[in-house]
């Protein structure tokens, strides 16, 4: 593109993409503007055809050219360029051969490298883009400076595109490599080649590894540091825009402008939230929340089975303490605008313009525990060289890392204060904080997005058209790691439906029960949303989007279904069970009492802690039994209360699946039925896989390992056995 290394951003630029955003959604791909005021190049002053100058001012270690004809070398330019900066912090500048000239490829410097990816067609030709690199390289006469060995010194990789079936395969990347080769330059690793009839990404896999290990010798780069180079431009706005123009936490243009559209993941609706109520009993340590959202002239539609994406912000206190970190405390509501360097690289990751605090608050994920890369990324910027030295140390240690940080669960800001040497208990204020200087745009490119919390839809639009249940279990633990005491750590997502509930139900929070351990606070979140605009009256609004799922029950009734679902895992399945519900009455009522007569059993195994205290929507199940007439079966396994193990361990769902083998088997087998598992990953969802496992491999005759994994096997392929399930 070619005003993709346009540093300077004007307001100019700032109002046209406004503009853009006028009637588009969310995008932050700002196109070239040609009504713009110039934009200077990102070399300043000299040639635009000479992308020497523009790696050396735009701090690019590589430059990666394409000749390409549909797109597809293209692609794979861009993909490299995005590897080397995930994996070495490199930059890369992405280039069509046509916009600039060679004369200068001697000079590129010495800790850079070239990257070609060359396309080739008709009969061994290279794409128009590329004609005049390779009259360049294949011309005899054509002059460096340095004479002789023209490109001595010069580092370059390839990697070919092309296609087998024709005659001359591959043949620009060869000659690239060997005029490159014969002018004295040294290639890093292989010459990759790829063929578009079969197998192009498999040999771009095979290859690229090898690659870059050959790359980080020969340059001399180790995998997870950071660079130094920035993607985004950010400018502060002084001109004063109108306030309507300026993002406060909307995730779409359209939520900006107040706009009718689709909502979807790129523009989330503001759902009201017209039910909401905790469903464990008796416990003061751990909450559930039901939350019904109500989606009516919405537009939005859903399936049992679908999950939906919950939007949450980040918690006051960690925003507050960031902001303090950064000094950008009394700026917090100042406008800031922020633009790609190389829009086709990275992408502006949130709407602009916007502010600070909003930035912080809505757009990035300042709450998850700090990645070890970018501590190296933010050493240099420590106020103090032993704050400095305590992120490099984090940054290069790993076994420290892991216990002081991922164990210690220390957020980012936590982590600036004590590094200074603050006191991260203390409430974060300017006169207590000590401000680090780092560039806002570093933060910006280093910290990922803040992303949608999903949740298993736990409702059947047939028994609920208008709303979408969600069962979510509260996320509350204590860090572990030595160098600071534990603390409660909240989960945001959660904590922030939490508070929702909290406030839509008109309750205060019980701040004996709701405070963490050693007095670490209750999270507080601005659920008012932007400008207010989440909170009418003693109405709640909370942005969701609908994301569709596989994890469907059959349409025909006759066949059996086995629900597994202990814990939140039950979730789907209470929508899955409303939803033959609402098929059962449509039935009697078309076809009389006896319409259910010819159903396929329908089993719920249920699993949680005590009967008294987490077992969840206890009081509905007994409705569903009687409406379904006796078709379905809840089985429940209270893993904390009698009955016990005889050797006195837990009592799980799987040890009732296995108790209840024969029916499991008939139903699976001879029932054609199909099997659902909802919930933990990591323990639960395996252990029940292999005791089903157990009882196919048995009922077939044979062993689990053998019979039972290949039926196992078999209903995943026939989809009969989904898995919605999640750590
Ligand atoms: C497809 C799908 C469906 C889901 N359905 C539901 C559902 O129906 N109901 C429901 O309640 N949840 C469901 N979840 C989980 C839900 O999306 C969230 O992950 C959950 O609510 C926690 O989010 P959070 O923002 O509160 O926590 P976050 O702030 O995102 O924190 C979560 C992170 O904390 C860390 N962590 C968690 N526990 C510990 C621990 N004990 N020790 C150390 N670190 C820990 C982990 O790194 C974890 O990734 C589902 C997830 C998926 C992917
Ligand atoms: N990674 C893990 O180790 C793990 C485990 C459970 C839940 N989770 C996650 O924690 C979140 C909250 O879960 P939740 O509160 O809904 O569930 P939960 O209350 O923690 O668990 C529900 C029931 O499952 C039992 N259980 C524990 N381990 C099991 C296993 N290996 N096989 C079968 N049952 C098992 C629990 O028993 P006991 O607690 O009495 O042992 C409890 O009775 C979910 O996101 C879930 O994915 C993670
Ligand atoms: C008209 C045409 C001619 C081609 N000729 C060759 C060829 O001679 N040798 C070869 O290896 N590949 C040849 N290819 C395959 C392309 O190089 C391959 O599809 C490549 O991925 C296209 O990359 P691009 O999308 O970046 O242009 C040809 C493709 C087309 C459409
Ligand atoms: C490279 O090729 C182009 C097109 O043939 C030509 O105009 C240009 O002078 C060449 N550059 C050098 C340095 O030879
Ligand atoms: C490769 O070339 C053959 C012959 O021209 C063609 O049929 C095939 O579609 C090409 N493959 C791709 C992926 O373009
Ligand atoms: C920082 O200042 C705030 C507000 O003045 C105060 O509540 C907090 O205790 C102070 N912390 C320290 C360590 O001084």
């Amino acid at each position: 593109m070619a005003s993709s290394d346009a540093v300077v951003l004007v307001l100019g630029l700032v109002l046209a993409s406004l503009y853009l955003f006028r009637d588009q959604l969310f995008s932050s791909s700002i196109k070239p503007k040609t009504t713009t005021p110039p934009v200077k190049e990102a070399n300043g002053h000299g040639n635009p055809r000479d992308f020497v100058a523009k790696m050396v001012a735009g701090k690019k270690r590589l430059v990666i050219f394409y000749g390409s004809q549909t797109g597809t070398a293209e692609e794979y330019a861009i993909r490299i360029a995005k590897e080397a900066k995930s994996k070495f912090g490199l930059a890369s500048l992405v280039c069509d051969p046509e916009e600039y000239d060679f004369d200068n490829l001697d000079q590129i410097p010495d800790d850079c490298a070239a990257i070609f990816v060359m396309a080739t067609y008709g009969e061994g030709e290279p794409t128009d883009n590329a004609v005049q690199l390779m009259q360049n390289l294949s011309d005899e006469s054509f002059e460096f400076s340095k004479g002789e060995h023209k490109l001595d010194g010069l580092k370059y990789v390839i990697f070919g595109l092309g296609n087998r079936t024709y005659e001359h395969y591959n043949v620009i990347s060869k000659q690239v490599d060997e005029h490159l080769t014969k002018m004295g330059a040294a290639r890093i690793g292989l010459r990759g080649e790829g063929d578009d009839d079969k197998s192009m990404e498999e040999d771009y896999l095979e290859w690229k590894d090898g690659m870059w290990d050959a790359f980080a010798r020969v340059m001399n780069v180790e995998e997870g540091q950071g660079g130094d180079t920035a993607d985004f431009a950010v400018s502060e706005i002084e001109d004063s825009l109108p306030a309507e123009k300026v993002y406060r936490g909307e995730l779409s243009a359209r939520a900006l402008t107040r706009s009718k559209g689709i909502h979807d993941a790129k523009n989330p609706y503001a759902a009201p939230i017209s039910v909401s109520r905790e469903l464990f009993q008796n416990t003061h340590t751990r909450n559930c929340v039901h939350v019904e959202l109500n989606i009516e002239g919405s537009g939005i539609t859903y399936q049992h089975g679908d999950h939906v994406g919950v939007w949450p912000s980040n918690p006051d206190l960690e925003v507050e303490r960031l902001l303090c970190a950064l000094g950008l405390s009394e700026k917090r509501d100042t406008v800031i605008g922020i633009e790609s360097l190389d829009p086709a690289l990275a992408k502006v990751p949130f709407p602009v313009p916007t502010t600070y605090a909003t930035v912080l608050r809505h757009y990035i994920d300042i709450s998850a525990v700090a990645g070890r890369q970018i501590l190296g990324v933010l050493a240099k910027f420590g106020p103090t060289p032993s704050a400095e030295a305590y992120l490099r140390n984090l940054n290069t240690h790993k076994e420290e890392y892991h216990v002081a940080v991922a164990e210690g669960c220390l957020k980012l800001g936590e982590l600036l204060q004590l590094a200074a040497g603050d006191d991260i208990r203390a409430t974060p204020t300017t006169a207590n904080t000590t401000a680090w200087k780092i560039p806002f745009d570093i933060i910006v490119s280093s910290i990922p997005r803040l992303q949608p919390r999903f949740y298993s839809i736990s409702s059947s639009p047939k028994l609920n058209p208008n709303s979408i249940h969600v069962t979510c279990v509260v996320l509350k633990y204590d860090s572990a790691g030595s160098q600071i005491p534990p603390r409660s750590i909240f989960g945001v997502g959660s904590n922030f439906l939490l508070n929702l509930k909290y406030a839509a139900s008109g309750e205060t929070p019980l701040i004996s029960a709701d405070t963490g351990s050693n007095g670490t606070l209750f999270p507080s979140y601005a659920i008012e949303g932007p400008r207010g605009a989440h909170h009418e009256g003693s109405i709640y609004k909370v942005p969701v989007h609908v994301r569709r799922s596989t994890f469907r029950l059959p349409t025909n009734p006759k066949s059996p279904i086995i629900m597994i679902g202990p814990g939140t895992g039950v979730a789907p399945f209470r929508g899955f069970v409303q939803e033959r519900v609402a098929l059962a009455r449509r039935s009697i009522e078309k076809n009389g009492p006896d319409a259910l007569n010819d159903w396929g059993n329908i089993y719920l195994f249920y699993g949680c802690r005590r009967s008294s205290e987490d077992f969840l929507y206890r009081e509905e199940w007994p409705e569903y039994v009687s409406e379904l007439q006796g078709k379905f079966t809840l089985r429940s396994a209270f893993s904390r209360e009698p009955p016990y193990k005889p050797d006195g361990g837990k009592i799980y769902v799987q040890d009732l699946i296995w108790q209840d083998r024969t029916q499991v088997a008939d139903a699976i087998l001879n029932g054609k039925g199909y099997v659902y598992i909802c919930g933990d990953a990591k323990n639960m969802a395996k252990s029940v896989e292999e005791t089903l496992a157990r009882i196919l491999g048995e009922a077939k005759g044979g062993s689990a390992e053998v019979e039972g994994a290949a039926e196992m096997k078999q209903l995943k392929e026939r989809s009969r056995l989904m898995l919605d399930v999640w750590s």
